[in-house]
């Protein structure tokens, strides 16, 4: 199979992982005979600093044109601490999922069971936890009307939805939970939230359409300690875009590490892999960032993209053993801690 990748190592720690996850996606070409030719784009403070914009022209037919996008993180504490900053590098990000229409993203919560004990959780709590998070990723809050009163002294953001935008993003997660253990859960705040309830109404409305699968609505307060109380119960849960942006980094919590967790956000175009974790500044060109986040990402993309469900297995085989092997970031703190560079080696020689 020959295939063209968008790799876009973007701030932070993004190029030090991406280059270990184009590293294994190389290796699983050659091991199994495909052809993946890697095009570099520039995306977030990198693009602002060398053309002023965080998702150039340029990148967006990149993307555009290729069969599937690597992406690292986004973000620099520059603009963190500006906050009149008009160009950020967030807006690369949301630029590139809105312009190829990525609707939904895909966020799987699972245990490696070597990382049990580097949960801050119980065992007993977490060890079976195995579910996937739906976020809609181009509604809502993140691409509402913003602004400011004139004289700057109030500030509002708006969320909205469409039923049809609620729609397809649940579509999709029922379509998942089907394949799964048949639970879907619909994470709202139905009790205060206009949006909410034309998500509950909508979902309602499909719920004859998948009558074999049960539904269970949960406000996101409550979701939240449930999720952390008993993520086993959990299979696939679908919800908005802010409630999924902060539910996720929760739920990794119980992977032993926000590293350790991949993602994909598929919709109308090409689609988009990128682990979870943002750009970690501090951590960047220090060798000491997990690069798993974006291995396992890397494997996802082998599978939804282009269908190598085989290759992708041997990607996630490769990482379990080296983990149970004790290698790991420190992040992990496992018996043995290794580099970035160091891991992805190992994982590489385990393929
Ligand atoms: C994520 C990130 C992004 C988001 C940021 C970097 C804009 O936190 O992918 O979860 O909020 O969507
Ligand atoms: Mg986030």
């Amino acid at each position: 199979m020959k295939k063209i990748i968008a790799l876009l190592p973007g701030d932070g720690i993004g190029p030090e992982v991406t280059e270990q996850s184009k590293k294994i996606l190389e290796t699983v070409a050659k091991k199994f005979g495909h052809t993946f030719t890697f095009k570099i784009g520039l995306i977030g403070a990198v693009a602002i600093d060398k053309i002023r914009d965080p998702y150039p022209t340029e990148t967006g037919k990149l993307c555009a044109s290729s069969d599937a996008i690597l992406f690292g993180a986004i973000g620099d504490p520059k603009y963190d601490n500006d906050p009149k900053a008009t160009i950020r590098p967030e807006q690369g990000l949301l630029k590139m999922r809105k312009d190829l229409g990525l609707y939904a993203n895909i966020r799987p919560i699972f245990t490696f069971k070597k990382l049990l004990s580097s949960s801050p959780l119980k065992k007993e709590i977490i060890k079976d936890t195995d579910f996937i998070v739906i976020r809609e990723l181009i509604g809502g809050i993140y691409f509402g009307k913003r602004g400011r009163n004139k004289s700057k002294t109030s500030a509002f953001d708006t969320s909205e939805y469409s039923k049809n935008e609620i729609k397809r993003v649940a579509n999709y997660a029922f379509n998942l939970a089907k394949k799964r253990k048949k639970r879907l859960t619909v994470v709202d705040k139905a009790n205060v939230l206009e949006t909410s309830r034309l998500w509950r109404e909508t979902i309602q409305g499909m719920e004859k359409k998948f009558s074999n699968i049960t539904i269970n609505y949960m406000f996101v307060d409550n979701a939240s300690m449930q999720i952390i109380k008993r993520p086993g119960e959990f299979d696939v849960i679908v919800t908005e875009n802010m409630f999924g942006d902060i539910l996720t980094d929760e739920a990794s919590v119980i992977t032993g590490s926000l590293g350790m967790l991949p993602s994909a956000s598929i919709g109308e175009k090409t689609a988009l892999y990128e682990p979870i974790h943002g750009s970690y500044p501090k951590a960047a060109g220090k060798n000491t960032a997990n690069p798993i986040g974006s291995i396992l990402s890397a494997a996802m993309m082998l599978e939804y993209s282009f269908g190598l469900k085989h290759e992708s297995e041997a990607i996630y085989k490769a990482v379990e053993n080296v983990i149970n092997q004790g290698f790991g970031t420190k992040d992990l703190s496992l018996n043995k801690t290794v580099g970035t560079k160091e891991l992805g080696e190992k994982i590489k020689q385990a393929i």
